[in-house]
């Protein structure tokens, strides 16, 4: 384990801030978790345990413990295949992008989908990550780790998480209160491509590809994110800032009759109600937000859902950009717009 003090979070987070924490805790093993468990128990301060920061905006220095995974040099190190379930327990800290690429190429179906996704495997299980039609919950078949309170080794299985649109009880009642250390993902041995959401199908015919291989499919998956979303890198963001409202019937039928070109996704429930999730991203653009700033917070020009940091930028601007937006929203849609990111 490795245990810093006053250790700067600039590259553990995808915006840039530049923040420190009292104490920064990194496990590489179960036995490294279960000890991080016992000194949490006895800690007076408080803690947090981050992936990547791929979803964390930091508005000030943190005074307390930040527990994060170690990574792994490759990911066929963290990477545990049972070619005969067809299942990849991964361990937490690893790129959860190395873990699809890993699958394509071995022939682990199922996640082409979420391709480039940023952050990490333990990460994925907390937030129940989603792009172009396809979800963590998909695919998880399980989650290994140690419980705080008791240092006990648990394995929960995916259908005890509750998973929801970019939720799971990991960030609800069971905060804080597990250090995940593996997370096995099911796939299939059989490849059955799922096309049918955006611009997948026209862009794969754009690169003359009918039957997309496994491999083509993440391909274009990854052109069309790299064409549209800012690589942190270059610019500090954490993807989509904010979540998409989900509207029930009455709500949807008042927007789409102010707004018939508004793009929307229908979803039901399992007693077969049907609500509506309405793209954040495309009310932002409608409020004129896109491609503009405020101070050092700033709209992507190519997607409206994703802020991010023009250089030098604190989380405090990043957070007056969301209320000028959040209040914008409100006037013209009558909707609060909720953050994915987690503000700290
Ligand atoms: N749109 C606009 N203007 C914009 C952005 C979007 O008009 O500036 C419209 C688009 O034309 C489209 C609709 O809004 O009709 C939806 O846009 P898009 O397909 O880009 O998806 P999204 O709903 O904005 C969600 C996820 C993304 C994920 C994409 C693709 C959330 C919060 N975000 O975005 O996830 O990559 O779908 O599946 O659900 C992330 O979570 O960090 C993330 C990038």
């Amino acid at each position: 384990m490795r245990d810093y003090s006053n250790h700067s979070l600039l590259h553990h987070n995808t915006f840039g801030i530049d923040a420190a924490c009292h104490r920064f805790l990194e496990y590489s093993s179960v036995d490294d978790a279960r000890q991080v468990a016992t000194l949490l128990r006895d800690a007076e301060e408080p803690f947090m345990i981050i992936g990547s920061g791929s979803n964390l905006l930091l508005t000030a220095d943190y005074p307390g413990i930040v527990i994060t995974p170690s990574p792994m040099a490759t990911a066929a190190e963290g990477i545990e295949a049972d070619a005969e379930s067809h299942t990849l327990r991964c361990w937490a800290g690893l790129v959860f992008d190395d873990v699809v690429d890993y699958a394509v190429e071995h022939g682990f179906y199922g996640m082409e989908n979420l391709s480039l996704i940023p952050g990490q495997v333990g990460a994925s299980a907390v937030q129940n990550i989603g792009a172009y039609g396809c979800e963590a919950v998909d695919i998880i078949e399980s989650i290994e780790a140690v419980e705080i309170a008791t240092g006990n080794i648990v394995e929960i299985p995916a259908s005890e998480c509750h998973y929801a649109y970019r939720y799971s009880r990991f960030k609800g009642e069971w905060h804080s209160r597990y250090i995940i250390t593996h997370v096995t993902y099911r796939l299939n041995a059989v490849f059955t491509p799922h096309l049918d959401y955006g611009n997948i199908r026209s862009e794969l015919s754009r690169n003359g590809i009918s039957e997309p291989t496994a491999r083509q499919l993440r391909d274009v998956i990854i052109a069309i994110r790299n064409a549209k979303l800012p690589d942190p890198k270059v610019e500090g963001n954490a993807g989509s800032f904010f979540m998409n409202p989900i509207v029930g019937k009455e709500k949807f039928c008042d927007l789409q009759a102010q707004y018939p070109q508004m793009p929307y996704y229908t979803m039901s429930d399992d007693a077969g109600n049907e609500s509506y999730k309405i793209p954040a991203g495309w009310m932002i653009d409608q409020c004129g937000w896109k491609g503009r700033s405020l101070g050092r917070a700033g709209v992507h020009a190519k997607q409206a859902l994703v802020l991010v940091n023009r250089g030098g930028a604190t989380g405090n601007d990043i957070v007056a950009l969301m209320h000028a937006i959040q209040e914008d929203v409100m006037k013209t849609f009558g909707l609060q717009l909720k953050p994915e990111v987690n503000i700290i």
